[in-house]
């Protein structure tokens, strides 16, 4: 994904880059259809996910919820999960598959106020998102907040170098793109852990292996004017050139290659001020 200093800005991302599911969608998309790795990154997710059974989970900025959705036949009966997201648009989408099913509530909050009593959650996930919050301190001091004693968390993101072979690439494309994506800068996998030990006694990092091999042109271009970089650097009359231009590359090698690197951090036993 790539961004610059507006990803953490809470009304762009609610009225534009995330007021409906189509951008995080096209991303999603690509990774789905292009992967190398053997395992889904939903597969990846749930594997680090603890036993639910009588439990209850808080999910931070879900989104279209798509790693509970793939996983839903995965929870026991009795496991209770709260998806949080700041963005009605994505809690509507999230709302398809997951309406009557009463393991699940969707409810639109701001992760960095939650509303919900101390210790009140077995576990917390925050995917993909601490990134976006402006003040990520004091949403993980909420994390803290809310988890039980001895409760844990996940939270994904993407490395400092994720997707740096599209990066290159669109600066080939057009020079103004000028760029190295910056969206994951403030919690990334070379920063994150520092940010979490404050609040948590224990961190660990589990790595995903997989990269992207890109057969086909038009998911990449859908992909890149997902971005909000692509979105303000790169006029949309651009699109058809830049098909023509990955699949010139792609005509040239079979593919393209975009190295990713991503992964998450589990967090455990909050330490309670
Ligand atoms: C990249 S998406 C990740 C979605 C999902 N967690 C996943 O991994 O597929 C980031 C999500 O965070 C949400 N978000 C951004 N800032 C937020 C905040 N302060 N509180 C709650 N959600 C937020 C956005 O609306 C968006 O749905």
């Amino acid at each position: 994904m790539s961004s610059d200093s507006y990803s953490s800005d809470q009304n762009y991302l609610r009225q534009v880059q995330y007021r409906t599911a189509d951008n995080l969608n096209a991303r999603i998309q690509i990774h789905k259809r292009f992967t190398t790795g053997t395992q889904t990154w939903e597969d990846f997710i749930f594997e680090h996910l603890p036993d639910l059974s009588g439990k209850r989970l808080l999910a931070l900025g879900c989104g279209n919820a798509t790693q509970w959705r793939i996983n839903q036949h995965r929870f026991a009966p009795n496991t209770r999960i709260i998806l949080t997201d700041i963005s009605e648009g994505m809690l509507a989408e999230a709302r398809g598959d997951l309406e009557g099913d009463s393991r699940f509530t969707l409810l639109c909050m701001d992760a960095s106020e939650l509303e919900f009593e101390d210790e009140s959650f077995d576990f917390v996930t925050a995917n993909h998102m601490l990134y976006h919050v402006p003040d990520i301190a004091q949403t993980l001091a909420e994390v803290a907040r809310v988890l039980k004693p001895g409760g844990r968390m996940m939270a994904a993101t993407n490395g400092a170098n994720y997707m740096l072979d599209l990066d290159m690439l669109l600066t080939e494309f057009w020079p103004v793109y000028g760029g190295l994506h910056t969206m994951s800068l403030k919690f990334n996998l070379q920063n994150a852990a520092e940010q979490l030990q404050p609040w948590f006694g224990q961190v660990e990092k589990r790595l995903y292996t997989g990269d992207l091999w890109v057969t086909e042109a038009l998911p990449l271009v859908d992909y890149a004017f997902s971005t909000q970089r692509v979105q303000q650097l790169i006029p949309l009359d651009q699109k058809e050139p830049m098909r023509a231009f990955f699949q010139a590359h792609i005509d040239q090698s079979g593919g393209i290659l975009i190295r990713k690197e991503t992964g998450l951090f589990l967090a455990s036993q909050p330490k309670k001020a």
